[in-house]
């Protein structure tokens, strides 16, 4: 099939590499001339598994395509993808000037019939507000060519994206019952035939539950990252490992394994600005979500938690002492730093005088980026900043490792060596990657998140 996809992100690019893998022929657009022209110079401008050689292979084949060029996109597919971002406003709603955008370009150019399809996460009501657009550019131009919005949420996470498109637990699509509507479900259902072989995934609605449901899910995910950071910061009062209660409570299949674990708080683009749109769409129906209120004001707080638990150790005095910093993405596999923690961390660490060493094994060019406009208020600050150019190298001197990021190449470090090289054996571990009896045997004060036991 013919398929244009607007906005070449994280989502856009995924989803339009993958859909080329299926076959298709797809033209990605971006307003961006430096994303495109990085993509038309073989390279991708994210890091993602897998992702490079899916596009190499299908621009090869001449599958997928990447400009520019609005009218050639419009032209291009029956089916449009909305893939733009949906940063959050000020008052915390999901801004949708870039999906209206994208709306009013395909109505300025498109002729016959096109399913657009809102992939971006967007809040309940925004199909509406995507055909309005789309009208008003078709009737200022006398035009009769019709179209259906469809909604279709995307649940993909970073740093395992590929695979979450190849292979989806569920694919959401909401269309309304009108005749379009029918000819937009079978232009999708011939679309996603492919996921669906050996047993269907694709659970069909109206447009307003799919566009709910990518809220539902995301608030549900946060929900439980807040639950499990409450009860370890008890679990640190009262002498429990969460690691042992999260593996009680995990086996439980009405509870389950996933999305349980303690740390330092959950970062990304994703969950922070989804909770608090969620939250905002209930106030504009004059509701108060008190769970999600909670669940963004324990998130904010366990932010804080590496920072607070090394003040805490060091009696509130860091002028003059020296961290190293193991993880600054906001989780492993990916370079975003959208929302990491690492950046709550490392703000408190330096504005107490304390210098820092950080090292991550993908995001330090958009780390040192982000950090520039974190501290632009004080840019004497990124003067006690060293990039490091491995863990171990980030160690040397410092009075404590704070681990931000589970990265894989953190997870079983030559322990002689990192107590040789730390001025003193402590670790604070916003991931719980270690177990304390290991690390108390070998002689390092170990501060992990909820497993003072
Ligand atoms: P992103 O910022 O990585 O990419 C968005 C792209 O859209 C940018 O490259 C931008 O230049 C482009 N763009 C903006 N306006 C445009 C226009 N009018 N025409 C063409 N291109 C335009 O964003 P993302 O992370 O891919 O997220 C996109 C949407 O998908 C958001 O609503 C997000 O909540 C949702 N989502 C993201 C993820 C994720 O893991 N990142 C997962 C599921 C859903
Ligand atoms: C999340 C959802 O998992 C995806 O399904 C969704 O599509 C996406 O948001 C989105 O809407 O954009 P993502 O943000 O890429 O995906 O990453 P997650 O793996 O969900 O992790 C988010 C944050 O939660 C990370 O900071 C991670 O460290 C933290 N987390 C995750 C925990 O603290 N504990 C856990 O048990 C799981």
């Amino acid at each position: 099939m013919k398929i244009t996809i607007i906005g070449t992100g994280y989502v856009g690019l995924v989803t339009g590499a993958c859909l080329a893998e299926l076959g298709n022929d797809v033209f990605c657009l971006d307003v961006d001339k430096s994303k495109i022209d990085i993509l038309n110079n073989g390279g991708i401008p994210i890091h993602e598994p897998g992702l490079e050689e899916i596009v190499a292979r299908n621009r090869a084949a001449g599958r997928i395509r990447f400009s520019t060029d609005i009218e050639a996109s419009v032209a291009h597919g029956d089916v449009q993808f909305i893939a733009v971002g949906t940063p959050p406003d000020e008052d915390g709603s999901a801004d949708l000037k870039y999906v209206l955008a994208a709306a009013r370009n395909i109505g300025q150019y498109m002729t016959g019939f096109k399913v657009v399809v809102d992939k971006s996460t967007v809040p309940v009501g925004t199909a509406d507000r995507v055909s309005a657009a789309l009208r008003e550019e078709l009737t200022a131009r006398q035009s009769h060519a019709d179209f259906s919005v469809v909604s279709n949420p995307e649940f993909l996470k970073e740093g395992a994206a590929v695979e979450d498109f190849m292979r989806p637990d569920r694919i959401v699509i909401g269309c309304d019952s009108s005749a379009q509507g029918d000819k937009a479900r079978s232009m999708m259902k011939k679309l996603y035939a492919p996921f669906n072989r050996n047993h269907e995934r694709t659970f069909w609605m109206d447009v307003r539950s799919a566009e709910f449901t990518k809220y539902a899910a995301n608030a549900m995910l946060a929900t439980r990252i807040s639950f499990m950071n409450e009860l370890a910061n008890l679990a640190d009062h009262v002498g429990a490992d969460i690691e042992a209660v999260r593996h009680g409570i995990g086996s439980d299949p009405r509870i389950g394994h996933s999305f349980l674990y303690a740390g330092c708080g959950y970062g990304g683009s994703c969950f922070p600005k989804d909770v608090q749109a969620l939250e905002r769409t209930a106030q504009d129906y004059g509701l108060n979500l008190l769970i999600l209120n909670a669940v963004e004001a324990v998130n904010a707080r366990q932010k804080q938690i590496l920072g607070n638990k090394i003040l805490k150790r060091f009696d509130n005095k860091l002028v003059g002492k020296h961290f190293a910093i193991w993880g600054l993405a906001f989780k492993p596999n990916t370079d975003d730093m959208r929302a990491a923690s690492s950046r709550v961390l490392l703000g408190e660490l330096l504005r107490s005088g304390a210098t820092v060493a950080v090292y991550d094994p993908v995001s330090m060019a958009e780390a040192r980026r982000v950090f520039e406009l974190d501290f632009y208020d004080a840019p004497e600050l990124l003067d006690a900043i060293r990039y490091a150019s491995s863990p171990m190298d980030a160690l040397d001197q410092a009075d404590a490792l704070a681990i931000v990021t589970e990265w894989k190449a953190f997870r079983s470090p030559d322990f002689d060596q990192l107590k040789a090289r730390l001025k003193q054996p402590v670790i604070f571990d916003g991931r719980n990657l270690f177990d304390p009896t290991v690390m108390n045997e070998l002689g390092i004060e170990y501060h992990g998140i909820g497993r003072s036991v």
